[in-house]
């Protein structure tokens, strides 16, 4: 049983849209009042799209302060940017060709490279953004998101962190490349690592439909440390789970 998580229920997937994208912007306006940034990873698939297109339009466009906004991935595809695979793609096509962010506040995993040669570039460029932005002197023992968000695969994965995975055991590099067979999707993969993921301020999943009922009662409310989205637990942040009322259905709440 997964204790200390926030769980919120909202009617559909609208509503969860909204209610991420109210949390998107507060966190980014409260992130770039107290650290000068916002640092958050997107996720790809088929859910996030409708946050990131009410991201684009007011209120929300006018309210986040793009300067500060940097955006990242929780993991991509191993494909070309323009691929229709490409998580990249999803967030360019919804929300970075409509906002004013930054060019150089995007830092898409280079997808049209070897998925290794991809992995290790986009761990430079997270530690390189971390070290050069992080205001606290510490030697934080990993980056810190402010925000990342996340899907839940029916195979309970998360980001590209697959039931069975070796990159599930990873605890020293922040990006690691995998290869998993999903529905449709590409298989090869860069994805966050477990560190990378629990070291941040708040991880934010968003899950919709029927059909994710089950693993989400498997999840949130079976046997812990089974599956990839229960290894998810922020050591100093917090977490929480946008579902609509069809993903939330076999719960116990
Ligand atoms: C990806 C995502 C992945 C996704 C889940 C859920 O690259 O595919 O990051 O982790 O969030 O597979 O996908 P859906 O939102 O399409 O159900």
């Amino acid at each position: 049983m997964m204790t200390g998580r926030q769980i919120v229920v909202v009617p559909d997937p609208a509503a969860l849209a909204y209610e991420a994208a109210q949390r998107f912007t507060s966190l980014a306006r409260e992130a770039a009042v107290s650290r000068g940034h916002f640092s958050a990873a997107l996720s790809g698939g088929s859910t996030p799209g409708a946050l990131y297109r009410l991201l684009a339009e007011d209120p929300y466009r006018g309210q986040i302060p793009w300067e500060n906004v940097h955006l990242f991935w929780g993991d991509e595809r191993c494909v070309p940017p323009d691929d229709p695979g490409s998580n990249f793609r999803l967030a360019d096509k919804t929300l970075i060709s409509h906002v004013p962010v930054p060019p150089g506040n995007v830092y898409r995993v280079r997808g049209e490279l070897e998925p290794e040669e991809a992995a290790r570039s986009y761990e430079k460029v997270l530690r390189k953004f971390f070290a050069e932005s992080s205001t606290v002197n510490s030697i934080e023992p990993c980056p810190r998101f402010d925000l990342v968000l996340l899907g839940l695969g029916s195979d309970g994965h998360t980001a590209s962190l697959f039931p069975g995975s070796r990159a599930l055991n990873e605890i020293e590099r922040l990006a690691v490349a995998v290869q998993a067979n999903y529905r449709d999707r590409p298989t090869h993969r860069v994805t966050l690592t477990l560190p990378a993921i629990n070291a941040a301020r708040q991880v934010l999943f968003l899950v919709t439909g029927d059909t994710k009922a089950g693993i989400v009662q498997a999840v949130l409310e079976g046997p812990a440390r089974e599956l990839p989205a229960q290894r998810i637990c922020p050591t100093a942040g917090q977490s929480a789970w946008l579902l609509d009322t069809a993903a939330a259905n076999l719960l116990g709440v």
